[in-house]
């Protein structure tokens, strides 16, 4: 099998900084609640008419940069988002079109808060066996309009932005991805989700004054299950890997539920 490894990484936030003091103003809470229990001091939020492709381009021509690759050699764009635009087509297909990467696959992958490492275990799966040499693998949400500012448990926790991987061949002095560790429980679908607004609940008036295209939480319990499982993947990748846990010069949680370890020569 090929080793595949990141050739390049970017980023995007928007430029718009809401402090936690903008929730002490419209909502029961504080600074101090928030910080003590999340470490979250700021988040960006996006401008009214902005959309993720927006940040997903910008982070993408960042990523491209850095590997040096032009988006013409390009073989496939995955976004990882739950979040797109539009309902069709996906996020992925605008980014391709911005950025002028023709001959590019494209196509979105709805993993909610772990789908960047889903759509980089596809992107690996499709070029361990050397058809593709080139993807561009995009983590992003624009979730400040599917929160409601009312609800104090959800409103303070997120926010939007973009990142972006392009992942090659690296030679042979290049780190690579050992190992991805992604895994589902269908059983808890109900932790975190958008009850309007698909095909069940289709959009409607009286969906939107029952407020059911938010973001519904049970936080707390995402919080133990994540602390939970996220030790456990963790392991499993190490162990599929052949790596110790000495070996690891960075832990980097990205989500709480599912997590990437990569491992590259210390320098
Ligand atoms: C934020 C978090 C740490 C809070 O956990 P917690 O301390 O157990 O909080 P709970 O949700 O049980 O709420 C405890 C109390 O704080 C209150 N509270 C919730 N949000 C609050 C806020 N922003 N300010 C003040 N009080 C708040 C609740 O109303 C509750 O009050 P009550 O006891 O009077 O009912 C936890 O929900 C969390 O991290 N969840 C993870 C969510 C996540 O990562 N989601 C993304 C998944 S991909």
């Amino acid at each position: 099998m090929k080793k595949i490894g990141i050739l390049g990484t970017g980023s995007c936030l928007p430029e718009r900084i809401i402090p936690n003091s903008y929730f002490e103003k419209i909502l029961d809470t504080t600074d101090e609640w928030i910080v003590t229990r999340t470490g979250i001091q700021t988040r960006r939020m996006i401008q009214p008419g902005q959309g993720l492709s927006d940040l997903a381009t910008r982070a993408s021509e960042r990523a491209l940069e850095m590997a040096g690759i032009p988006p013409e050699k390009l073989d496939v764009i995955i976004v990882g988002t739950s979040t797109a635009d539009m309902l069709s087509p996906s996020s992925a297909c605008i980014v391709q079109h911005r950025l002028g990467a023709k001959r590019a696959v494209a196509f979105d992958i709805n993993a909610a808060c772990p789908g960047f490492i889903y759509s980089l275990a596809v992107a690996q799966k499709f070029m361990q066996d050397g058809s593709y040499d080139h993807a561009l693998v995009v983590g992003g949400e624009i979730i400040s309009n599917r929160i409601d500012f009312k609800d104090r448990a959800t409103c303070v926790l997120f926010g939007d932005g973009a990142g972006a991987v392009v992942l090659g061949h690296p030679s042979q002095e290049e780190g690579e991805i050992l190992n991805i560790d992604i895994e589902s429980d269908g059983d808890l679908w109900s932790l975190i989700h958008v009850p309007g607004g698909g095909s069940r609940i289709p959009l409607s008036q009286k969906m939107l004054e029952k407020g059911l295209h938010y973001v519904k939480m049970q936080g707390n319990e995402v919080f133990k299950y994540a602390v939970r499982t996220m030790a456990d993947s963790a392991i499993k990748a190490m162990k599929a890997a052949g790596v110790t846990s000495d070996e690891i010069d960075w832990f980097i949680p990205i989500r709480p539920i599912h997590v990437l370890w990569t491992w590259w020569p210390t320098v």
